[in-house]
């Protein structure tokens, strides 16, 4: 019974939607596990090309079931509008679940996801306004409203009342804005939950029975390693863990069950928001980089801060999260360069240090060490074969897997599904 989890090993948009959209055909279960329409996973199928946010990216396959787990926050205006594009373009969306236990993504939260980022002025993280932190944040307050209770109509009122008393006098007497009106959200959210019951489960049963079937599951991871709260760049970081660790509390599976862990790497790095990036570029490589990949934001639209590859938080991701295997993906972009560097290390206040620092004002003072290597300058973009690539790119990706200390299996080498390098099978 396999269970493989697929995980963002930078900051995210890594093109972790491709790689499940590509194993999914081999899965009975594909569960999203953490954070929530902050996401966004573009798939490009035979169906056509698609920027999820919450669904998981294994609608597309025939077979899988695909859930959303109760790690996941939901905003359920985002997600029956993603149903129904999928449901118009042709894509079964019957064996869609979601979390009872999954949290509501409320109007409040968007408004003092906005409200709170005015107020950080110069020190804004840079967050996408969905609204993440602000439910995350009442999730362990025990402030939050779960899918689920969208079900119980009274009980659903009578929890709104109560907490959105507290939200206005905070939005009122903080922040000075107008405070939300109880009847609009109360009988939208009413609404919504009449359109989403179909969809609601206790998924973890579900979960449970295909493992005790001996079923393929892949937990599909959002974000990436280095905005965890509490291994990422903090404050800089989103609000819920993109981890290995969060596929099993996001879901409900035992640790013990997860069977294989992949990690997710670009080829090279790419950030959006604020906070430290030691291999970001500012030169014409990065211009490069970003319109040869369009790094844009999918979510938000903002341009991608753009660097090479970073190893020694690569080393530091692959070593808490355990990966077993990596994909390196995006590997085509770097077809047009004569040259490459990898930070191997850093200078930090004049010494040479090979760890991640935990502190960001250390870390926005680390200088990368590098080490070059020549570039291949041809396409790749239609090789299916690892011993087709060049020698150079081979090069490269053996001393990617050497520092970061993990065998590669998957190399993508474009946006289609069908352009990916399988080195070794997966799943
Ligand atoms: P939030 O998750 O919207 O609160 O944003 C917090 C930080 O995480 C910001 O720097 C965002 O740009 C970043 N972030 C959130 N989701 C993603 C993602 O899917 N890809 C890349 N960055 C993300």
């Amino acid at each position: 019974m396999p269970v493989i989890a697929v995980i963002g090993a930078q900051w995210g948009d890594e093109g972790k939607g491709k790689i499940v959209d590509l194993l999914a055909e081999k899965a009975h279960l594909v569960v999203r596990f953490s954070g929530g329409d902050n996401a966004g996973h573009t798939v490009v199928n035979d169906y056509g090309e698609f920027k999820l946010h919450l669904v998981p990216s294994g609608i597309f396959s025939r077979q899988a079931v695909c859930l959303l787990g109760n790690g996941v926050v939901i905003n359920p205006a985002v997600l029956l509008d993603e149903l129904e594009l999928l449901q118009k373009n042709g894509v079964d969306t019957s064996k869609f679940f979601i979390s009872d236990r999954a949290h509501l993504i409320m109007p409040y939260h968007t408004l003092l996801d906005g409200l709170e980022e005015e107020a950080r002025a110069g020190k804004a993280i840079g967050t996408t306004r969905k609204g993440i932190g602000p439910a995350f944040a009442d999730k362990v307050a025990r402030l939050g409203i779960r899918v689920g209770d969208l079900l119980d109509s009274v009980a659903f009122g009578e929890r709104l009342r109560f907490i959105l008393e507290y939200k206005n006098t905070v939005l009122t007497k903080v922040y000075g804005t107008s405070p939300l009106s109880f009847a609009e959200i109360y009988n939208t959210y009413c609404q919504f939950g009449e359109r989403l019951a179909p969809y609601i489960r206790e998924t973890t049963v579900i979960l449970e029975e295909a493992l005790a079937q001996g079923k393929k599951v892949l937990l599909e991871g959002a974000q990436g390693t280095l905005l965890d709260p509490d291994f990422g760049t903090y404050p800089y970081t989103t609000s819920s863990s993109p981890m290995a660790g969060e596929g099993c509390l996001g879901t409900g599976i035992s640790p013990l069950r997860i069977s294989q862990i992949l990690g997710v790497f670009k080829g090279y790095c790419t950030r959006v928001g604020g906070g430290p990036m030691p291999t970001e570029l500012q030169d014409e490589t990065a211009v490069l980089i970003r319109e040869r990949a369009h790094e844009y934001g999918t979510t938000t639209g903002r341009p991608r801060r753009c660097g090479w590859f970073d190893a020694v938080a690569s080393r530091f991701s692959t070593r808490i999260n355990g990966f077993t295997a990596a994909a390196i993906t995006r590997l085509d972009v770097l077809d047009i360069l004569p040259k490459l560097k990898i930070g191997v290390g850093y200078e930090l206040d004049g010494q040479r240090i090979d760890y991640f620092p935990s502190n960001i004002t250390a870390l926005a003072r680390c200088k990368p060490i590098y080490e070059e290597l020549p570039g291949w300058q041809a396409p790749t973009s239609d090789i299916r074969r690892y011993d087709e690539l060049p020698a150079e790119a081979r090069k490269y990706i053996k001393r990617l897997e050497e520092l970061i200390s993990c065998p590669v299996h998957l190399i993508s080498v474009g946006a289609r599904r069908e352009q990916i390098i399988e080195v070794e099978p997966v799943l």
